[in-house]
């Protein structure tokens, strides 16, 4: 009995607290529940929601296999010097910690929010990952092609799918916030991370970070997470091609090129944005407040949370040298608008003193910490953080289906002399496959876990199923190719009826093998790495056709396969259903249909290389080769012909209203097609010099053979408009070309 009243004091006990506490009310508005809880903080919570740490396995050097249940006996202090298992759990105890990333699996998920929960105020902790093309740092989860290929499909709506079903498979395993999309302009084929972006064309990689957005964010509470646009700004053409390098960037480059995606996703509700690695003219953008604030916020609106990117704000002290400790640095980065620290000890410590002491002002730790915690109520996390391992689905029927649709789309068809392409007549081929990436996961591509072996199909697991008596040889990686290999390569070719070079970079990670490619892996040159080019020359030499694939997440100046082989297809990193995608289209039974997201140089002397270049760019030439481009953007063949008649145009440009631009296109094959129509739009004369034309709109068609479709594409005012010498946006009076395949027509403004 007296157990019972006791239960029952307990009961109303907690019931009164709910009540009393409106932050643990779901029924009230989130900005009631904010408000509520940030009253309740002292000023140690408060910056501990600003303060990431890495998850507990990662910083033990343990993997996700390994259990959670001796974590605490795991107690090595060299990750963060000094700092344990045990020091960390006593932090989230504290609530000194609010936000992980690289936790290793839902059981340390869990683990982590269980000891959150026993925390003062029970505040969920956000868990971050790398998802960025699917929720590939898992261990078993779906792993789609990175960005650049699926920027190659320009299909706004895959990507969106995509996105969704990453982020519920981030759900179901504890994760909450995916550092991506990478909005990014490429602009330097030697830069090591431009498989992570969307290509060189602002527009373009607006629109696919939107559809990203839209997929991450928009879906059922448990299902939706929150995204994060990168990197606040301009580093991807860095001096040099190096990752880190500075940029000093116009006025008018920031607001032409480098802005404009971050605009699209800003006003697609982008939750998060993380601070980019250099110093953009002088100023690291980790201490830049005229980018933080007045660029980002007020300017283009921005209203979630900045995150630091992986140890930039110290580097304000140790790489930049504007902040003369870490104190300092900490404090310049706060104040010019970084919300949360990625990551580490030193940051909450010094911050909390220095607020005390007036250098950092209350309010800017208030706007920082309703952020946050704002994102931690609309996900839900504060009814229901902790996940049900045992009900954990990853890789659906839907999720295979979407990676593998994406995979076939993303691949480019740069040449197929003599129709060599798909392959006929199977049984009676001898077929030779060799080259580095013919048997191994680099087709997943960078920010990807080393996944189980039968859930990823290589090239040579998909051209064994297709022809059991195939020749494969094994030849060596990218930095080993060795005489052996590459007479081995001239042998077997010779035997053979066509021969496939399996090539390009390997950006895996997971391997002790060189990294060609992938984040912090530049190249000085952007050739084929190493030897391959002496494979092509090699198999050419036998005699018989050569179809060249490149695995790559980067243009590579590809001469010696342009000059020489038969066929290329450009896979990039076409996720687990690689090789069965490609097997679909070299067997026939799938048209191909990528197109190039970015403009292939000739050589890297030629860097940077884009399409949407000024008037005079080209103006001279170079005088020991040719000049120009290797594939230019948009470039991308199917095996069956798409021919485009009848374009008809407004005539006249009105005032703020879009542009129709109807025309015909006829699959004249006996295949389908999924054709991307690209609309471009040229300002015949300007007050200002422009681009020689710039991608307006793009749109995607489903012909059968032999089918005929009209379209019409509406193209917005603003597609027209400049930034003229006083750096207002505007749309001048005069003429501008439309450019539709090789049609012309021409609009006006009176
Ligand atoms: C990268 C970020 C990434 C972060 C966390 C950094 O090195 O620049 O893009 O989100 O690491 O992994």
């Amino acid at each position: 009995m007296v157990r019972k009243t006791i239960i029952f004091i307990i009961l109303i006990g907690n019931a009164f607290l709910a009540f009393s506490q409106d932050y643990l009310n779901p029924r009230l508005p989130v900005e009631v529940r904010v408000n509520d809880l940030y009253s309740r903080m002292t000023l140690e919570e408060k910056v501990g929601q600003m303060t990431q740490y890495v998850g507990l396995k990662y910083m033990q050097g343990l993997t996700s296999s390994d259990q959670m249940d001796d974590i605490e006996n795991h107690d090595k202090k060299e990750f963060y010097p000094g700092l344990g298992v045990n020091d960390v759990i006593v932090k989230i105890k504290k609530g000194e910690i609010g936000s992980f990333l690289l936790v290793k699996g839902v059981d340390e998920a869990n683990y982590l929010q269980n000891i959150a929960l026993q925390s003062r105020l029970k505040i969920p902790l956000l868990i971050a990952e790398d998802a960025i093309h699917g929720h590939a740092r898992y261990e078993g989860a779906t792993v789609f092609p990175t960005p650049i290929g699926m920027a190659s499909t320009f299909d706004t709506l895959l990507v969106k799918k995509i996105a969704s079903i990453t982020a519920n498979e981030m759900r179901q395993t504890g994760y909450h916030w995916t550092f991506s999309p990478n909005v990014d302009v490429a602009r330097d084929a030697r830069w090591g991370r431009l498989g992570e972006t969307f290509g060189e064309d602002p527009f373009l990689v607006g629109e696919m970070g939107r559809a990203m957005v839209k997929g991450y964010q928009n879906n059922e509470l448990e299902a939706s997470v929150l995204a994060c646009g990168k990197h606040f700004v301009a580093g991807s053409q860095p001096l040099r091609g190096l990752n880190f390098s500075p940029m000093d960037v116009s006025e008018r480059a920031l607001n032409e090129i480098w802005l404009p995606p971050f605009k699209s996703i800003i006003n697609e509700g982008v939750a998060t944005i993380m601070a980019a690695h250099h110093d953009l003219n002088g100023v690291p953008c980790h201490a830049n407040e005229y980018l933080l604030k007045t660029r980002l916020r007020e300017k283009l609106g921005f209203n979630g949370f900045v995150v630091s990117d992986w140890m930039d704000v110290i580097r304000l002290h140790s790489l930049h040298k504007i902040a003369s400790s870490q104190e300092d640095a900490n404090r310049l980065a706060v104040n010019a608008g970084i919300d949360i620290n990625m990551h580490g000890p030193g940051f909450f410590e010094t911050l909390v003193a220095q607020v005390e002491e007036g250098k950092i002002p209350e309010k800017r730790i208030e706007q920082a910490v309703k952020s946050i915690l704002r994102h931690k109520f609309r996900l839900g996390l504060f009814e229901q953080v902790l996940v049900n391992p045992s009900t954990v689905n990853l890789r659906s029927d839907t999720a295979k289906a979407i990676a593998l649709e994406a995979a076939q789309k993303s691949m480019v068809l740069l040449k197929n002399k003599n129709k060599v392409l798909p392959l006929e007549n199977l049984k009676q081929m001898r077929i030779f496959l060799t080259g580095p990436n013919a048997n191994n996961q680099t087709v997943l591509g960078d920010w990807s876990a080393r996944q189980k072996d039968d859930q990823v199909i290589t090239i040579f697991d998909a051209f064994k199923s297709e022809q059991p008596t195939l020749d494969y040889y094994a030849c060596g990686d990218h930095s080993n190719i060795s005489d052996k290999d590459i007479e081995e390569t001239r042998l077997r070719a010779s035997e053979s009826d066509i021969t496939f070079l399996v090539l390009g970079d390997n950006p895996t990670r997971s391997t002790a093998v060189v990294r060609t490619s992938g984040e912090n892996s530049d190249g000085a040159n952007i050739d084929l790495f190493g030897r391959q080019d002496e494979l092509i020359q090699a198999a050419y030499d036998a005699g018989k056709p050569v179809v060249v694939i490149i695995i790559s997440g980067k243009p590579r100046a590809i001469k010696k396969a342009k000059e020489l082989a038969s066929a290329i297809i450009y896979a990039w990193e076409p996720g687990e259903f690689g090789g069965q995608a490609l097997a679909d289209i070299v067997f026939g039974r799938y048209n191909p249909s990528g197109k190039l997201p970015v403009t292939f140089p000739l050589s890297s002397g030629q860097l940077p290389a884009f399409y949407n270049h000024r008037p005079a760019a080209y103006f001279r030439e170079y005088n020991d080769e040719p000049t120009g481009f290797l594939y230019e953007f948009g470039s991308g063949m199917h095996y069956t012909t798409v021919t485009y008649s009848n374009l008809v145009v407004d005539r006249e440009l009105t005032n703020e209203q879009p542009v129709s631009v109807k025309f015909n296109v006829l699959n004249s094959g006996n295949l389908p097609v999924n054709e991307t129509i690209l609309v471009y739009v040229s300002d015949d004369y300007a007050s200002v010099t422009t681009p020689v034309k710039s991608l307006a709109a793009f749109y995607k068609v489903e012909l059968l053979p032999n089918e005929t479709k009209p379209v019409e594409i509406k193209i917005p005012y603003k597609a027209f408009s400049l930034w003229n010498q006083n750096m207002e946006r505007v749309v001048e009076k005069g003429s501008f070309t439309i450019l539709v395949d090789d049609m012309r027509a021409v609009t006006e403004l009176k």
